[in-house]
């Protein structure tokens, strides 16, 4: 299951739309990151090159020059190397890169000093991500004195900088049909996963145990990474929001909480279910589980195409904040916790996220100053949870050390939402259940 050459062109043709006329977009691979000495980190490739080429290779650029007789489409990358690829693999190389890839040239990238300043002379703007990546904005700056040079005997060269991301991170933020199979898969295969440490668990294993058993179902259901660290948190270790050393071992009467998504063909699921270590909910771990389920279902029924997106935020904080007055754990009136922010010492993150080719995905959260509305086609995280630090005295000690949090992947459809994330027991019977099954 890829993504057909097509769809990558359309995103091209797309972007190459927005832009000004005389305009002329460029596009670096991920640079490759060192581990140690010889040893380089798994290469992933940057997300918006992805987006727009499908491209997985390292040192490669992709330059798109609406309007130019020889093409609009121009990759650059590294040409076939023999002795190079006998080491690290095959390499696609330029002569192959214009059919597979559906670009109108490519060329060796040992060639851009010499072709990008000649394909920007005669334009005015330049589109780049300005800021991400110094080195690369000076390269740029090089080219435009080349250009500017070339340009000397007449015509324009580009005096105007503008930052590609808003254009492209606005078309990323609405997903297409193939994208959308994509992130389903991702969840499917992520579900999986969530489902076999469900059953896994018990007291006395390490979390690290429970990560082991999260990548292999990721990895042999064809998933290469988990979409980003996975979080296994059990006991008081909930309570740390990105606590990924999952080294404790996990006691009897822990709840355990996993934060974990696997990355599929460059798509990702990111997902969070709360059980505890031996199948069965004590009274308190119960009542908290309750509220942030409770919230979590509100806040999925409020992802609503024109609803704001701040809606199932409003939904949950409202929802956790009667749930904790009611169990005492607050104290006053639910409109003024709600006003002074006073829940945040139990919900202080955000409800979700968008979610796609970043885990933390691209896209604006407003318009000026207001929430922007969900539209079709968006998929947002919800994930409520409430932690209850080890250390606050405010409440009673039976309280302390709860962390719970309920995470679905969330598609807005024209009629309302779709949840990706599906196939997780998330209600507590449902939970006790399945692991009673195990
Ligand atoms: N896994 C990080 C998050 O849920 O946002
Ligand atoms: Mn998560
Ligand atoms: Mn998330």
């Amino acid at each position: 299951m890829t993504i057909d050459s097509r769809e990558f062109s359309r995103r091209r043709a797309a972007l190459m739309e927005g832009m000004e006329p005389g305009g002329i977009a460029l596009l670096t691979a991920a640079p490759e990151q060192v581990r140690s000495r010889d040893v380089h980190h798994a290469y992933r490739q940057d997300s918006d090159f992805y987006y727009l080429t499908g491209f997985t290779e390292p040192q490669a650029l992709l330059a798109l020059a609406p309007e130019r007789e020889e093409g609009e489409v121009i990759l650059f990358c590294q040409p076939k190397d023999p002795h190079k690829e006998l080491w690290e693999g095959i390499l696609l190389g330029p002569d192959s890169a214009v059919a597979t890839l559906n670009v109108d040239q490519a060329f060796s990238i040992a060639e851009v000093d010499h072709i990008v300043p000649e394909l920007m002379a005669g334009r005015e703007r330049v589109y780049s991500r300005i800021g991400a990546d110094p080195d690369f904005d000076e390269k740029v700056m090089g080219w435009v004195r080349g250009a500017r040079e070339k340009a000397r005997l007449g015509g324009p060269a580009p005096g105007q900088f503008l930052l590609l991301d808003e254009l492209l991170h606005e078309m990323r933020l609405f997903k297409s049909e193939e994208e959308i199979r994509l992130l389903e898969k991702a969840a499917r295969i992520s579900a999986e996963g969530h489902r076999r440490i469900m059953q896994f668990c018990r007291p006395g294993i390490h979390e690290y145990e429970l990560e082991a058993e999260l990548l292999h179902s990721f990895l042999r259901n064809g998933s290469r990474a988990a979409a980003y660290g996975s979080i296994v948190g059990a006991g008081a270790n909930a309570c740390i929001l990105h606590y990924v050393s999952n080294e404790s071992r996990i006691q009897d009467g822990d709840l355990v909480l996993v934060d974990a998504g696997c990355e599929y063909q460059y798509y990702a699921a990111d997902i969070t279910r709360t059980f505890p270590a031996n199948g069965r909910f004590s009274a308190e771990q119960r009542e908290i589980y309750q509220i942030v389920l409770r919230a979590q279902t509100a806040a999925i029924a409020a992802v609503q195409p024109g609803a704001p997106w701040d809606a199932p935020q409003r939904a949950s904080v409202q929802v956790i904040v009667d749930g904790l007055l009611e169990l005492g754990l607050l104290s006053g009136a639910a409109d003024e916790i709600i006003e002074t922010e006073a829940y945040k010492s139990f919900y202080m993150h955000r409800v979700g996220h968008w979610l796609g080719i970043d885990v933390h995905d691209v896209g604006r959260y407003k318009h000026g100053e207001d929430w922007r509305p969900y539209e079709p086609g968006m998929v947002t995280t919800i994930e409520p949870g409430i932690y209850i630090a080890p250390d606050n005295e405010d409440v009673a000690r039976r309280w302390r050390g709860i962390g719970v949090r309920i995470e679905d992947d969330i598609l807005v459809t024209t009629s309302g939402n779709r949840i990706l994330s599906e196939g997780i027991p998330r209600a507590t019977e449902e939970i006790e259940a399945f692991m009673m099954a195990a």
